[in-house]
């Protein structure tokens, strides 16, 4: 059946624009992570890029090595294109990344032009794709020059390979150097790509600060950890989620009785806020307008949708911000 995509899907969503350039994202985008491999059901991956597209998700994110097994996320959103969203490419906004490890041998992971340069061909043609249009570098390499990397970089976007570039994991330090080593050869930072949620807050202690000054825009990642900042975990591992599945990254060593009563006193306060814990948690680092998007994964439509309902509410009274410092700091 041919796929007509919702008429009014831009009217559903708000778009931010990135730092200071000319791109918009819609202000929740999705990532291809979990859910989207071999190991997954395809219609179930289909349907929810779909419905993300129908709501006015224009922003999709892959890496090579998302799957299991790795590149399949790739191929599989490669067959969505080619079967449903390929005439809309020009409404779409997808990227990919290299830095961890994809093949054996010396040139199959970390910062050097020879792997950043090869896995992107390879991520092209497992997604059909001409270009991306984002490439990140997924993590630093502390043994590659970050001048080859960033050389790397820019080679791919001046090849038109990626219309943008962007980085992963890099800290405060290491993003200031990146960024002038690529502004140095002519190339901007669009974004920036770090873990970011209610229970990891690193990205406070500086990041932040830098990609404002610099006019870089910044899309969390795990925005709820994993789904620890939702009420699945309150009552046991359940047994389709992401903790009880053998390939999902999320460790069962993580939820902790200490951790799963701050969870429950943040429930508490959602419920207050008529919002679910889910949606409190995003809407939580959407209140920063330093923040571009958030990137969340999701298994099924349901969340998705749920998930979609925090931009209804996303300010917080100054007592509600003092008592998730109080429970998170508790
Ligand atoms: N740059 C990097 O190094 C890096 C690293 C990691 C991720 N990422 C990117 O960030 C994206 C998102 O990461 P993530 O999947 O960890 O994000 P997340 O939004 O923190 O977690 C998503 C998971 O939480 C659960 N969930 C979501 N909504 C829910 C709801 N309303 N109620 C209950 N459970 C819900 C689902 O897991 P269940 O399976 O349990 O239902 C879902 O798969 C990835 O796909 C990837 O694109 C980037």
């Amino acid at each position: 059946m041919t796929y007509v995509a919702h008429p009014e899907r831009n009217d559903r969503i708000t778009y931010n624009r990135c730092g200071k350039s000319g791109l918009l994202f819609p202000a929740i985008s999705l990532g291809l992570w979990h859910n989207f491999g071999d190991v997954d059901v395809f219609e179930n991956g289909k349907d929810i890029v779909l419905n993300a597209f129908d709501q006015g998700i224009t922003h999709f994110d892959l890496a090579n090595n998302y799957g299991p097994p790795a590149g399949s996320s790739e191929e599989n959103f490669g067959k969505i294109l080619e079967n449903y969203l390929g005439s809309y490419r020009d409404e779409l906004v997808i990227s990919s990344k290299a830095g961890y490890y994809m093949w054996p041998g010396p040139y199959g992971e970390w910062g050097s032009k020879k792997y950043l340069i090869a896995s992107l061909d390879q991520s092209l043609k497992r997604m059909g794709l001409e270009y991306v249009d984002i490439f990140y570098s997924h993590r630093p390499d502390p043994d590659t020059p970050f001048e080859e990397t960033m050389e790397a970089l820019d080679l791919i976007r001046r090849q038109g390979k990626a219309l943008y570039i962007g980085l992963s994991n890099y800290d405060a330090l290491q993003t200031e150097k990146a960024v002038e080593i690529l502004e140095s050869l002519g190339t901007a930072c669009l974004i920036h790509q770090p873990k970011y949620s209610m229970f990891n807050r690193w990205v406070e202690k500086g990041l932040l600060d830098v990609l404002e000054k610099k006019g870089i825009g910044c899309i969390p990642f795990s925005p709820l950890a994993q789904g620890l900042l939702t009420d699945k975990y309150l009552h046991g591992i359940p047994k389709e989620s992401r903790a009880a599945k053998s390939h999902g990254f999320l460790q069962k060593s993580e939820i902790t009785d200490e951790l799963l009563e701050k969870v429950q006193k943040l429930n508490e306060l959602a419920g207050n806020r008529d919002q679910s814990l889910a949606q409190m948690a995003l809407s939580w680092l959407l209140k920063d307008h330093r923040i571009t998007s958030v990137l969340i994964g999701a298994s099924s439509v349901e969340q998705l949708n749920e998930n979609l309902k925090c931009l209804d509410h996303v300010d917080f009274s100054a007592e509600e911000l003092d008592r998730i410092e109080t429970i998170l700091g508790s």
